[in-house]
């Protein structure tokens, strides 16, 4: 069975990726059932002489979708709407031969196509992703009803495959170094790591000045208590900070970050090389599979440069004379796997069940020049009342990114019967399965009214707060 993927292009753009010519007829000749997504559907209507179109209106979110339940793909769902994740701009406007039309949107749009004699499908919306209903559903009678496949595989087979891996790559006698960031990813790649090789992996950790309130401390005792991994700390802070000032393009922050982070971890190279008198040839990354996507250009693409929404700094960019080669057990694994594959391997569930933090830390939260007076101590601050009180709320588990942004604008007041003229936070909670597409959090208006409340008292220099209630898409999940 083949799954043609979405992505960001559109069918009408040349050098679009698409399939090799006589692609259908293959599949057909060989009997292998294709599922078009998104861009895969429009790519496969398109190839088979169908029309695709850009919408009147493009649709991006939540969506009513209307489905045919004798169809193979819908069998014996429910006959009610379902909401689906949409995120497109093209759309399939005339099928070809053999199609049916199995599902509409609200605004009629067709959504979801098959040809059951050639076994060809589509679907417009994200079935893969949590927020479309009986998405999974779907996927599930695709794989096993139509195309007739089984469910052989499991977290603890990619953990036996990945230490089997890491084993075979670094061989018996070559030392590795690792960053640990004080998230669930670069911690269950480091345990993975030291599972298959041992002590000959060497672990840091980088306070590079765009940390949380405490975090150094915190992350620290936690790798001591309960990790077990041997973790140097190195405070490059005040060069970190010096390199960013007056940087305000996003791109440029994440870059800057990226290079002076491979700075870093030269010096900790040369150091462990001294210790240990063997100059170390690995770095395990907690890379993950969305960080993947949305940094690299989409495969077939013959891009050079992505789409990118996002430089992630541990995707690509290392310069060649680092001499490093990369492990990267977690690559092809999304957030939630990576959490399983950590319960597997007994990390504490209160480290894996931590929010998500990204490399670049505070610099994507603080709009603009993070170095801006006041700016880092000013959302440290909110940003620890902000959690505390979801801890507080009993919600943290809930949620799955939680967290503060300092805008670099300034709002007018009234505190203590004067005017004020400070700053504006914004308050970001969404709910995710893996970052990809995110849905924001619905607080009780209490809560959020107690914490705005508590922020604008107890945090010199703000008097306004705002929730962010946009999903993503289309907005990311960072602010920067
Ligand atoms: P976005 O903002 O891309 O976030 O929707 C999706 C997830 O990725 C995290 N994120 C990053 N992680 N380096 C990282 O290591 C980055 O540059 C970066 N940008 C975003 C983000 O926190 C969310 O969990």
């Amino acid at each position: 069975m083949i799954i043609l993927s979405g992505g960001p292009n559109s069918v009408h753009v040349e050098g679009a990726p698409t399939v090799p010519e006589g692609f259908f007829d293959h599949c057909q000749a060989h009997d292998i059932p294709v599922l078009g997504i998104c861009y895969g559907m429009q790519l496969l209507v398109q190839r088979l002489g169908g029309s695709v179109e850009a919408a009147e209106k493009a649709e991006y979110g939540r969506m009513p979708v209307h489905t045919v339940n004798d169809s193979l793909l819908f069998k014996g769902e429910p006959t009610d709407s379902q909401q689906v994740w949409m995120s497109h701009g093209d759309e399939a406007t005339k099928l070809p031969d053999g199609f049916n039309c199995v599902g509409k949107s609200d605004a009629g749009a067709v959504v979801a196509i098959e040809d059951p004699k050639r076994k060809l499908f589509g679907l417009q919306y994200h079935p893969e992703v949590t927020h479309s209903e009986r998405g999974f559903e779907t996927i599930k009678r695709f794989l096993f009803d139509i195309a007739g496949l089984t469910a052989g595989w499991s977290m603890q087979n990619v953990l036996d495959e990945q230490i089997a891996i890491v084993k075979e790559k670094v061989g018996p006698d070559a030392h590795v170094i690792c960053a640990l960031s004080g998230g669930v990813d670069s911690a269950v790649a480091a345990t993975l790591v030291h599972r298959a090789i041992g002590d000959r992996l060497h672990c840091c950790f980088v306070d590079n000045g765009l940390l949380r309130f405490k975090e150094q401390e915190r992350v620290m005792k936690m790798f001591k208590d309960h990790l077990h991994l041997p973790v140097t700390c190195v405070d490059d802070s005040a060069r970190l900070l010096a390199k960013l000032k007056g940087v305000t393009d996003p791109e440029k922050k994440r870059k800057t970050i990226g290079a002076q982070f491979i700075e870093v971890f030269k010096e900790y190279k040369a150091d462990v090389e001294k210790k240990t008198g063997v100059r170390p040839t690995f770095l395990v990354q907690g890379t993950l599979y969305p960080d993947v996507i949305e940094s690299c250009p989409p495969p077939g693409s013959d891009q050079k440069h992505s789409h990118t929404i996002k430089s992630h700094h541990n995707v690509g960019g290392l310069p060649k004379e680092l001499g490093f080669e990369l492990v990267e057990p977690l690559r092809m694994l999304f957030k939630d796997e990576v959490r399983k594959l950590g319960l597997l391997m007994d990390v504490p569930k209160q480290f894996i069940s931590r929010h998500p933090f990204p490399g670049p830390g505070l610099a994507v939260r603080v709009l603009g020049d993070v170095c801006a007076e006041g700016a880092l101590d000013t959302i440290r601050a909110v940003d620890e009342i902000y959690i505390n009180a979801i801890r507080e709320a009993g919600l943290y588990d809930q949620i799955w990114q939680a967290f503060a942004v300092f805008l670099p604008i300034k709002s007018v007041g009234v505190q203590g019967d004067q005017r004020t003229h400070s700053h504006v936070v914004g308050l970001r909670a969404i709910t995710s399965s893996d970052g990809m597409t995110a849905d924001w959090f619905q607080f009780e208006p209490k809560f959020l009214q107690e914490v705005s409340a508590k922020i604008c008292n107890q945090v010199k220099n703000v008097n306004r707060v705002v929730y962010d209630i946009t999903s993503k898409p289309p907005s990311t999940v960072e602010w920067e």
